[in-house]
């Protein structure tokens, strides 16, 4: 029977990057993943081709409106969307092979299958061809999420489907409705609403984006509008069904609509089924979570599981700290993540980006703070992009300055927030990112400027 040091379930971000650290520290590491191509949601039916997406609807937009302010005058923008639809695949394509030189660099043994545990470093891997029976020392559990369903909502994986077929509409929907207005409704959304479509944004909460800084999201919503989202606000959806080539969207208290594609973006549940964990006795928590120790440690001895069947946001980044910090605390005994530093995207446009506490935890939590605020109209880098839009906010401990949330909506705010991130990582205080010489011109100068409007000293506003 096949022996290793570690079997990792499931091969996206999370595993495939603890699987890299464990053999870079010396394991012999297996990797089970039941998908041929590796990479998991976020490689093949996520982040990145939903970043592709955002790209090329993008640029399509601005060859519409914003080229002919530049001067640029082209004599028809057309759509071909089989092309957008295809590189797509092709960018997912080279991410997915590039996963597997890096398992063959690093000597990582692949199974194709679903991994089953089957007792205390035992697993099955099942694919159609065969059954093959694993042992390994310890076992890490990182298998991911899936769409959440919604009660009433009947998926056709046509014209009612998640996330997954609104990446690859074979047409730009007449009308699409979006049911929820968090990440991926907002980003999707925004892609079919560039490409031409009607696209009606149905939110059971009063705002967009929960958990993100209320001015911001507030701000998003205004700037989001102007490019033609339509929010419904306060409204739960409870039905949505398919009427011949139509599909009528159901919600309390409200108007029924009917539109040609439904897209359902109302969070994601935890892939903890049929792992067997029956086996050794790890129970699920309310939420169908996997609870884990500070060390990613299960009930379970010699089991582990990181990601999105823990706790904390299901963000691939926060997979990969967690990943990391696992294998390192099992080979040399230390490993930490700071949850403190984990910042959060959402990539429309402009994009919206924040890492930790918001105005309104810090209240909640009653930490007295000072707050600074720049406009990105009042940066000069924003004027010769032509992308003015936004603010970026630092909120800071009263008392001793240091930096205790960054809120960003602002062009590239998903590369801002990393310099953000360091700083919260490295205990730094506003005057400290005040104080740091930041190239000219950047959008990188209105987040010293922000910092600088915490002590009230701003220069260019
Ligand atoms: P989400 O949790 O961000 O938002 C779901 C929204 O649906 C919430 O606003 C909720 O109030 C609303 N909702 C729930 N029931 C409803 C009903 N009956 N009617 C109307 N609205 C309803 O979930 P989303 O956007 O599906 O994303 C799932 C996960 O994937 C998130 O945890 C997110 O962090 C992650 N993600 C991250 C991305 C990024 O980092 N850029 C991109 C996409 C997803």
């Amino acid at each position: 029977m096949p022996q290793h040091d570690l079997i990792i379930i499931g091969a996206g971000p999370g595993g495939y990057t603890a699987a890299i650290r464990a053999a870079q520290l010396g394991l012999n590491v297996a990797c089970i993943e039941q998908e041929p191509a590796l990479g998991g949601t976020c490689l093949r039916i996520g982040c990145i081709p939903s970043k592709a997406l955002l790209e090329s609807s993008e640029l399509f937009s601005e060859a519409n409106h914003t080229f002919p302010r530049h001067g640029i005058i082209l004599p028809e923008v057309k759509l071909d969307l089989a092309t957008m639809l295809r590189r797509k695949e092709q960018v997912v394509n080279t991410l997915t092979k590039g996963v597997d030189s890096l398992f063959k660099k690093n000597k990582i043994t692949r199974y194709l299958g679903h991994a089953r545990i089957n007792g205390t470093g035992q697993i099955v891997v099942e694919s159609s061809k065969e059954k093959t029976d694993l042992q390994a020392k310890h076992i890490l559990i990182a298998t991911g999420s899936k769409s959440s369903p919604l009660p009433g909502v009947e998926l056709d994986g046509d014209r009612i489907g998640t996330s997954t077929e609104a990446l690859s509409y074979p047409e730009v929907p007449k009308h699409l409705v979006v049911i929820g207005a968090g990440y991926i409704g907002l980003e999707l959304g925004s892609v079919w609403r560039r490409l031409g479509a009607k696209v009606t944004v149905l939110e059971f909460l009063n705002r967009i984006l929960p958990g993100m800084d209320d001015e911001i999201a507030a701000e998003a919503k205004k700037i989001l509008e102007k490019q033609g989202l339509e929010f419904r606000l306060g409204n739960k959806v409870t039905k949505a069904t398919v009427q011949g080539t139509q599909c009528l969207v159901e919600s309390a208290g409200a108007d029924p609509i009917t539109c040609d594609r439904v897209l359902l973006a109302v969070g994601r549940i935890p892939n903890t089924d049929a792992l067997g964990l029956e086996s050794v006795n790890i129970k699920l928590d309310e939420k169908q979570r996997i609870p884990v120790d500070d060390h990613f440690a299960t009930s379970a001895p010699g089991i582990y599981a990181i990601g999105d069947v823990i706790r904390g946001p299901m963000l691939a980044h926060k997979a990969e700290e967690e990943g990391v910090a696992c294998v390192e605390r099992i080979v040399t005994g230390y490993g930490h993540v700071n949850y403190d530093a984990i910042p959060g995207v959402a990539y429309t446009r402009p994009e919206i980006a924040s890492v930790g506490k918001t105005e309104e935890q810090l209240k909640a939590e009653k930490i007295e703070y000072r707050k600074g605020v720049f406009p990105l109209l009042a940066n000069s880098r924003a004027r010769t992009l032509g992308q003015t839009e936004g603010k970026i906010k630092i909120l800071a401990d009263a008392k001793t300055d240091r930096i205790l949330g960054v809120h960003i909506i602002a062009s590239h705010a998903g590369d801002l927030i990393n310099e953000a991130a360091v700083a919260i990582n490295f205990g730094a205080s506003s005057e400290d990112l005040a104080r740091s010489c930041h190239a000219h011109p950047t959008l990188g100068e209105a987040l010293r400027e922000a910092a600088l409007a915490v002590d009230n000293r701003t220069i260019n506003f």
